[in-house]
């Protein structure tokens, strides 16, 4: 063995592909999970034939030339665009918000001119003040009404908290568009594998220098490939949760999670989309996702599977989805990224182990970053 990857997502795949394929290195993997690819993997049910994305919707996109030349190297990609819609008081509207959304909500029917006007007069009722929570960065943004349709119910959801009890920080813009176009992503390249997402994920694995070790857990004490027999001897590519690798000694990184309630219904389509947010907060879920239209040139067995998402903060034995970055957390951040730092030969890579939200895109493009600055040098 020349390299260990400590995780098989997309940011451990790629170095361990390009290590092997580019390098000639024996690389081996370890994985936790009784499967590889980490978030992005999918199965299948074998009901209806759907592809299921196991750890929530999943759809490629990126503006990164580089990267979608890379990931062509191991599936073709549908032309699937993707587009959201928003459930309001029993009401459906396109997302993100557009001029069609702005014209349904406000009854009327006006050009870009004249919406851009209305929202501008609305986004004006803090008058110059400083937003001090995100309520009022979000009123200062796209106005109050807007705001309390389409943002105050779903955030609150997302955090559990009231969105004045959070910090203005969290969002920068929230997309208006005073045009037509509800294309969700608005990168030159996205779609779906076409194969699905494990057949991609295992091409990349597929190599003969490639040796994955599935339900390994790289922090376990006692095993041949375990943190304490391998860190000096051999350099290391670390995936998972930085905080855990340090046995969080200076406190632990808060993440949020999604519980997902799974259902296979009866019928042929049950919301005529893909994704549907859910905005108000009466309702407990956050969207219900809907897997088939996510391949509409795919024909499935009779029946359709749909999942509710439901948003909460995550315990230690919860999958972490997306970092929470409180400025508590900021703080440990550094204390850690000061320790990675320390660590002989220890690549810190990923969303886990960098506590960051990264795309597919974003995590592969990291990962050929990555490998060419730091585990290229290193042979
Ligand atoms: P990832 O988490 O995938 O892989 C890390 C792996 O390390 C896991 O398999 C884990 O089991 C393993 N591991 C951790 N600790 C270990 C240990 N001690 N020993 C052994 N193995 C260990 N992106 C996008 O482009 N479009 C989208 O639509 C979405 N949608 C989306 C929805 C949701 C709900 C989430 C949470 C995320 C997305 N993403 C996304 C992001 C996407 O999932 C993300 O880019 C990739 O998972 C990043 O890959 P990583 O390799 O960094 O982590």
């Amino acid at each position: 063995m020349d390299l260990l990857v400590v995780g098989s997502g997309l940011f451990g795949l790629t170095i361990a592909e390009r290590a092997a394929d580019e390098l000639g290195l024996q690389v081996t993997v370890v994985e936790s999970r009784d499967h590889i690819g980490g978030n992005a993997w999918s199965t299948v049910d074998e009901d209806t034939g759907i592809e299921e994305h196991r750890y929530g919707a999943h759809i490629f996109h990126t503006s990164n030339d580089k990267v979608w030349g890379y990931v062509n190297r191991f599936t073709d990609f549908t032309p699937y665009e993707h587009r959201v819609y928003a459930r309001h008081r029993g009401e459906v509207f396109p997302l993100p918000i557009n001029l069609g959304t702005i014209n349904q909500f406000f009854r009327r029917g006006m050009g870009p001119d004249e919406a851009r006007r209305l929202i501008a007069e609305q986004a004006a009722e803090l008058a110059g003040r400083e937003p001090g929570n995100l309520e009022e960065k979000a009123i200062s943004l796209i106005g109050r009404p807007l705001y309390e349709a389409f943002i105050r119910g779903y955030t609150a959801k997302q955090w559990q908290t009231d969105p004045r009890d959070l910090p203005a920080g969290i969002i920068t813009r929230l997309p208006v568009r005073f045009n037509y176009d509800n294309r969700y992503f608005n990168d030159t390249h996205q779609g779906m594998p076409r194969d699905g997402y494990a057949a991609w994920l295992q091409r990349m694995a597929d190599h003969p220098r490639i040796d994955i070790r599935l339900g390994v857990d790289f922090l376990a004490p006692g095993h041949e490939l375990s943190r304490d027999a391998v860190v000096g001897q051999v350099p290391v590519v670390y995936t998972g949760p930085l905080d855990r690798y340090f046995g969080h000694r200076y406190g632990t990184l808060g993440w949020r999670t999604l519980d997902f309630e799974r259902r296979v219904l009866d019928i042929d389509d049950h919301q005529g989309t893909s994704v549907v947010n859910e905005c108000d907060e009466d309702v407990p879920y956050t969207r219900t996702l809907e897997f088939k239209h996510f391949h509409p040139e795919r024909t499935h067995r009779s029946g359709t599977v749909v999942v509710r998402e439901f948003s909460r903060f995550a315990e230690a034995a919860d999958e972490p989805f997306y970092p929470v970055n409180a400025a508590g957390d900021r703080a440990v951040l550094e204390q850690y990224r000061q320790a990675a730092a320390d660590e002989p030969r220890v690549l810190f890579g990923g969303r886990l182990g960098t506590y960051q939200y990264l795309d597919m895109h974003m995590a592969i493009g990291s990962a050929l970053a990555r490998f060419d600055s730091t585990v290229r040098p290193w042979f």
